[in-house]
């Protein structure tokens, strides 16, 4: 079964382009619609790694490139988020037991966030490859943290002791840095957790195709106004670690 691997970010994908190349001389490259898929082996694994770019359009044409050209049969989207949610700080995990999009909005003619057509506004993440990005991530956050991103590091971004959180993840085609604007989510959407530009729209495209799918943020902020600073800094010294990271026990725990 191969598994699509996406991301909206170089940093995010780059260790994992660069591993699949060691592990696998016969990785190949292929251009596709202005995109690089990456297909090889990763701890044994058959994988397409692809950098997807920001937005849920682009997340959209990778996907369907990936289960159309590519044949993939499961989907994992690694990335960055805002944290929305009550506790959810600045170097937490969040993975998506489902998503949607908070900027979809077809009023009066369909409800508010429903996909039209689709009767649906929201779309459950698959619950296997949920529960072994879980784990994974669980024994990143336990054994790999001390040496992965030094306390010197955490105590540069503020993180103390990074939890891990299951839940609602929304996307939109917007940075949210705004405390209004996360206001004004909280209200209509009381369970969210996080907010980023792309997960939902994988999610999309997945159902439409009956392709599984998850999604994992780490959290880089908490999208109000000071959301933007040392966002470069954060996902080369930390969220690119907690990627790595992760993926790897994630692959390696299905070997
Ligand atoms: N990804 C990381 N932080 C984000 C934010 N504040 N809004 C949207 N996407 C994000």
């Amino acid at each position: 079964m191969t598994l699509g691997i996406l991301a909206a970010l170089h940093d995010e994908v780059d260790s994992l382009v660069a591993a699949m190349r060691h592990e696998d001389a016969r990785a190949t490259i292929h251009r596709i619609g202005m995109r690089d898929y990456h297909v090889g082996h990763l701890h044994g694994q058959a994988c397409v790694l692809v950098l997807a770019r920001v937005g849920k359009v682009a997340a959209a044409a990778t996907t369907a490139t990936l289960v159309r050209e590519f044949g993939v049969e499961e989907i994992v989207f690694t990335g960055l988020a805002g944290g929305v949610g009550d506790g959810v700080r600045v170097g937490d995990i969040v993975i998506a037991s489902e998503t949607m999009q908070h900027d979809l909005d077809a009023r009066p003619l369909f409800p508010r966030h429903e996909v039209p057509l689709l009767d649906r506004s929201r779309f459950p993440a698959d619950p296997d490859l949920t529960e072994a990005l879980r784990a994974a991530a669980d024994g990143f956050l336990r054994e790999d943290l001390p040496t992965e991103v030094p306390p010197a590091v955490r105590e540069r971004f503020g993180i103390g002791t990074p939890a891990l959180k299951l839940g609602l993840i929304a996307s939109g085609d917007q940075f949210i840095n705004a405390a209004t604007a996360v206001a004004g989510l909280r209200e209509c959407l009381p369970d969210l957790l996080a907010v980023e530009m792309e997960g939902a729209a994988v999610a999309q495209v997945c159902h439409e195709y009956g392709v599984r799918y998850a999604v994992m943020r780490t959290i880089s902020d908490r999208a109000d106004d000071s959301a933007h600073v040392d966002f470069p800094a954060f996902l080369k010294d930390v969220a690119s670690h907690y990627s790595d990271g992760i993926l790897r026990r994630f692959l390696a725990a299905r070997a």
